[in-house]
């Protein structure tokens, strides 16, 4: 196996990156390697793998006839090893250690896919507040569409400058979802949409405001996620974050 990366980030990208809190590029990995892992990525959601698991959830609610509208996986790479030895991997790691530091290392991967037509809006949320509140992260996730992400289909929108404060405060968006949303709608009048083509990707910091929309578009908006953390930081006092549930403290 190669550890090649193909890729590296400008200075400009970089000073962009921790200006605003995320960053929109534009070839993550080959076209090849996308058509590739969309079959995968497929075959994953048609069978439920990881469903006995707890590792295939539904992060807003099943609609009247019983489909899932925003279903997530978690650990894909658990039930289709290949996914963990891609050039988008690679190349998301070395992103990782420009933006956070050499001792980067991958955290996770998971899967949110919105289904044609009736894939329900992501929360706006900062990703901390899901994690242990004792801890100050350091920990980014690139986001990589698996064909092109648009505004009809649920692209990624983001707060530019949000990464910046703390935590805000969150609820849980409904009482069977699990997905969480900030309590202010004020925080996210300033948002930008950031469409990307197929193999493109966002990169985001665990406290950037962020929000993916429903998907109104006739065809699957695949995500794949990968996350990467740099040093954390223990904190005196645990911060408050009340909306989790006991289950989720890492
Ligand atoms: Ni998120």
């Amino acid at each position: 196996m190669t550890e090649t990366t193909t890729i590296r980030l400008s200075d400009a990208q970089v000073a962009a990156f921790h200006r605003d809190g995320f960053l929109a590029i534009e070839q993550l990995t080959t076209a090849d390697e996308i058509a590739a892992m969309r079959e995968v990525y497929d075959r994953l959601f048609g069978r439920r793998d990881g469903f006995d698991k707890g590792d295939h959830l539904e992060l807003s609610e099943l609609d009247d006839e019983g489909r899932e509208t925003l279903p997530q996986i978690l650990s894909p790479d658990k039930y289709a090893p290949e996914l963990a030895s891609t050039l988008a991997r690679r190349n998301a790691l070395a992103l990782a250690r420009q933006l956070l530091g050499p001792e980067a290392e991958h955290s996770g991967d998971h899967a949110i896919m919105k289904p044609p037509g009736l894939g329900a809006p992501t929360p706006w949320h900062q990703d901390e507040a899901y994690w242990n509140p004792a801890v100050l992260h350091t920990a980014l996730s690139i986001w990589m569409p698996l064909q092109e992400a648009t505004v009809e289909n649920g692209c990624m929108h983001f707060v530019p400058g949000s990464h910046v404060r703390d935590v805000v405060p969150h609820h849980l968006a409904s009482a069977d979802a699990h997905a969480l949303e900030v309590d202010s709608s004020e925080l996210v009048a300033d948002e930008v949409a950031c469409p990307i083509p197929a193999g493109g990707a966002t990169i985001h910091h665990c406290r950037t405001v962020h929000y993916a929309g429903p998907n109104v578009s006739t065809t699957p908006r695949r995500a794949y996620i990968m996350g990467f953390h740099g040093q954390h930081r223990p904190l005196p006092v645990a911060r408050d974050f009340s909306w989790q549930r006991p289950e989720w403290t890492e």
